[in-house]
């Protein structure tokens, strides 16, 4: 058949992700080997365990990927994998496993931004995404503003100028005690908060497209450690509540105004901190007050996940656009 059949190899950061899309639309398979049990002890990600790790799981996570989507190696059309950004150790073990695949079965090697594929993820779930329109990827490493004319025109019109919004969730988590990874720790948390009840300051926001999240992360600290000298009684419940709320009011703007400035009808989502119910509701209520098409991807492809890189590469197919066997890992790789 004609189908265009490519295998996506994701190792960027603690998850072992393969799978198997068909003309960048259609999931074979999606395996996700975390890596979360192994780094929850340590409270946060460590680079050297996890690339270690990578390095035990991708060829059984590959083999899992082929075997779901019930295709082998010779039916494959491209190998696809993240060249970056994020952590070296873990993006090299990736990169040389597919190198070495489309090195042996004489396939194109196609390699994939990492923030490009989050984009991606919305290809996956919905039939239609039209150009122009404007993402916002929220990930671990990454708040990025994304203005998009076609699928070779990605422009980052804002960033993060500190901490990321999902750094900013792990960081506050952690120092609540609630655990890693924190998005998903704040946000059990947070729905039997009050969101009112620990008032946190509104920052300043720029006229820019950039966020910023380590002074909210410093005021939750510092307001927290001032109520514990009084001897107020402060619920974790609302701590969280009322952080979540913020960070989502900030993302909300920012995104929110891109869509205005750029005059675009379409407004994506994307990256594991798009994965949180209070963030999705809030989004959809403004898109539909404001007449603005909202896309986002379920929860499970907005974490990291191998399908949206494949699903990304089917588009650097369709183009030519191939990278040589001696491509490298590049940690800070720029959009
Ligand atoms: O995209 P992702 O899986 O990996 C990176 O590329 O970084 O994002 C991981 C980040 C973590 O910081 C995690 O705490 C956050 O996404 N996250 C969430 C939720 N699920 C994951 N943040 C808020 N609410 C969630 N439900
Ligand atoms: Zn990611």
């Amino acid at each position: 058949n004609g189908r265009v059949l490519i295998l996506g190899i994701e190792t960027s950061c603690d998850e072992t992700a393969a799978a198997v899309v068909a003309d960048g639309r259609e999931i074979l398979s999606n395996v996700v080997s975390s890596q979360v049990e192994i780094h929850r002890r340590f409270g946060g990600v460590v680079p050297e365990v996890a690339s270690r790790k990578h390095l035990e799981m991708l060829n059984p996570v590959i083999d899992l990927a082929l075997k779901g989507a019930g295709v082998s190696l010779g039916d494959l059309d491209a190998v696809a994998v993240t060249q970056g950004p994020g952590l070296l150790g873990s993006l090299l073990v990736g990169l040389m496993v597919a190198k070495s695949l489309a090195f042996v079965l004489r396939l194109p090697l196609i390699a994939v931004h990492h923030i490009r594929a989050h984009v991606y993820a919305n290809f996956l779930a919905h039939p239609r995404v039209n150009f122009p329109f404007v993402a916002l990827v929220v990930s671990g490493g990454h708040t990025d503003l994304i203005y998009a004319t076609s699928h070779s025109d990605f422009r980052l019109i804002g960033r993060t100028k500190d901490d990321a919004a999902g750094e900013a969730f792990d960081k506050v988590a952690r120092f609540l005690g609630l655990g890693y990874p924190g998005g998903p720790a704040i946000e059990r948390k947070a729905r039997q908060g009050d969101p009112t009840a620990f008032p946190l300051p509104r920052l300043h926001t720029s006229g820019d497209f950039d966020t910023s999240f380590s002074g909210l992360k410093t005021a939750v600290i510092y307001r927290w450690r001032q109520a514990q000298e009084r001897g107020e009684k402060v619920r974790v419940e609302d701590v969280a509540a009322s952080f979540q709320a913020t960070v989502v009011e900030i993302l909300e703007e920012k995104a929110f105004a891109a869509v205005r400035a750029f005059k675009v009808p379409t407004l994506l989502l994307a990256g594991g901190v798009a994965a949180n119910g209070h963030l999705r509701e809030r989004f959809a209520t403004r898109a539909q007050a404001e007449g603005v098409k909202l896309l986002l991807p379920p929860p499970v492809l907005c974490t990291d996940n191998a399908a949206m890189v494949a699903a990304a590469a089917y588009y650097q197919f369709l183009r030519g656009d191939f990278a040589p066997l001696t491509v490298s890992a590049d940690a800070g790789l720029p959009l």
